[in-house]
């Protein structure tokens, strides 16, 4: 019998035999360990940080070599899904939540030099802003100007994105530092802007129904080859992306002042969508600063048809804003419904409940990551065929889901919104029971 010691959560858990790869026993033992990927070795989700015990694990497979070398990782850090514990480890877990996902792109950007990359950029800005400093306390202002950030970059990191840098009231956001085509990296931008303009009227709304103020945002999109690496003093190099989009960008932006837009998006990222796809308000055309060439620009007003990823993203907070008393609600339906189920659970309900709402909220960070959306929930079907679940059960449970989504919403539930998460969770389902495909 040996045992792995779980640093941060203090934690020990034992195990026998070598069979077992560190994620397999986080999984068993119910200890939340982010596996995007479901333990394939493409995401590095599951990377741990082996404080003791190092030589008690399986040597590096080529997966992880090709991965350790590429993020120039140093040899304490192993992917849990590719290691075989043999005997005593320590271990700590180093990405805990899925919005930190994004950060680890940063990785495969070249330090000292800049490297050119395809990539989306988003500037969005923070109206009124001055207006609300002045008549509310710097305790109120940290508080407010806090959520802000929040859930304006919730969105960008929903979206394969990286916060790129705050300016003043302005956020900027980087679509595709690891690469994907121009139509991925330009439609993952267009829903981050509108799961902007989503989650800040909701915020006017609620939250700031107490300021006497409305926040508005000014949003822009471009697309184009800039450079980006870490740079700087040798001390002290940063993230950084240079280039003419760049400002480009920044210069769009400044022109949605002046328009009233909430989202203007240049000519290249809206020919990177398929014809009819978006809801366009106005088309103008204005010359840019520093400029010869007047350019053509496009008023952003919705999808033309209801996105289901947009829908699941904005979504998802009011839906989880209290995990317990949704997994409560959700496991009462299930085991009123189908009582023979509840004798294939043998972890306790509180525990069983964050693992699934920790899943659901990482299966909407990974929308935008299919691929490995794709592997992970094929090894959850595979998981699940274990623990005993029939496919007859998969259509009770999304009935209970829907049940439950629609009963925490209370009055913000909408048709379209229900009618997203019976279609992501649908598909959702479809790839677990369908593992073997
Ligand atoms: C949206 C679909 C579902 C998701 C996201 C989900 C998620 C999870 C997660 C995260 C776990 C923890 C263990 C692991 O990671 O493998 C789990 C375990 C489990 N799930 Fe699901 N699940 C889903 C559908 C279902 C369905 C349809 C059933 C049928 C009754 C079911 C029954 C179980 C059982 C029996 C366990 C094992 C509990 C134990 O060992 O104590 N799940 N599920
Ligand atoms: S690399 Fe280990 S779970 Fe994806």
């Amino acid at each position: 019998m040996h045992t792995i010691t779980y640093s941060g959560i203090n934690r020990e858990v034992c195990f026998e035999g070598r069979d077992r790869s560190l994620l397999d026993i986080s999984v068993e033992q119910k200890i939340p360990h982010l596996h995007e990927c479901g333990g394939n070795g493409h995401c590095t989700t599951c990377r741990v940080r082996v404080i003791e015990g190092s030589k008690n694990l399986s040597r590096p497979t080529r997966k992880e070599k090709i991965m350790a070398d590429l993020r120039r990782w140093d040899p304490s850090v192993r992917l849990a899904c590719q290691c075989y514990p043999e005997g005593d480890v320590e271990i700590q877990r180093l990405v805990w939540t899925s919005g930190e996902i994004n950060k680890l792109q940063l990785e495969t950007v070249p330090e000292g030099e800049a490297e050119e990359r395809a990539i989306a950029i988003m500037f969005c800005d923070m109206r009124n802003f001055t207006k609300l400093t002045s008549h509310n306390s710097s305790f109120d202002m940290a508080h407010i100007l806090n959520r802000f950030y929040t859930v304006l970059g919730d969105p960008i990191l929903m979206n394969n994105g990286v916060i790129y840098q705050y300016v003043g009231d302005e956020i900027v956001g980087i679509f595709g530092t690891s690469g994907g085509t121009k139509e991925k990296n330009c439609l993952d931008a267009i829903r981050a802007a509108m799961g902007m303009k989503y989650a800040i009227s909701r915020l006017n709304g609620m939250e700031l129904q107490d300021f006497d103020t409305q926040i508005k945002v000014g949003i822009s999109l471009h697309f184009g080859r800039a450079y980006i690496g870490y740079l700087g003093h040798p001390k002290h190099r940063q993230f950084a992306v240079i280039g003419d989009p760049v400002n480009v960008a920044s210069r769009i932006q400044e022109l949605t002042k002046e328009t009233q837009s909430g989202i203007l998006i240049s000519k290249s990222v809206y020919n990177s969508a398929p014809e009819g796809h978006l809801k366009i308000n106005q088309v103008i055309e204005r010359e840019l600063r520093g400029k010869d060439e007047p350019f053509e620009l496009y008023e952003l007003a919705d999808f033309a048809q209801p996105d289901i990823h947009l829908e699941l993203q904005s979504s998802l907070d009011f839906i989880l804003q209290n995990t317990e008393r949704f997994s409560d609600r959700f496991y009462n339906k299930v085991f009123s419904r189908k009582p023979e189920v509840k004798k294939l659970f043998h972890t306790d309900m509180k525990t069983q409940g964050r693992l699934v709402t920790h899943m659901i909220a990482g299966i909407v960070y990974s929308l935008s990551r299919p691929e490995h959306l794709k592997m992970g929930l094929s090894n959850l079907g595979k998981s699940h065929e274990k623990y005993g679940v029939r496919k007859e059960y998969y259509p009770i449970v999304l009935e209970c889901l829907m049940e439950t989504i629609r009963e925490e919403m209370g009055e913000s539930y909408t048709e379209r919104i229900g009618e997203a998460w019976r279609k992501g969770l649908g598909l959702v389902m479809e790839l677990m029971k369908n593992w073997q495909n």
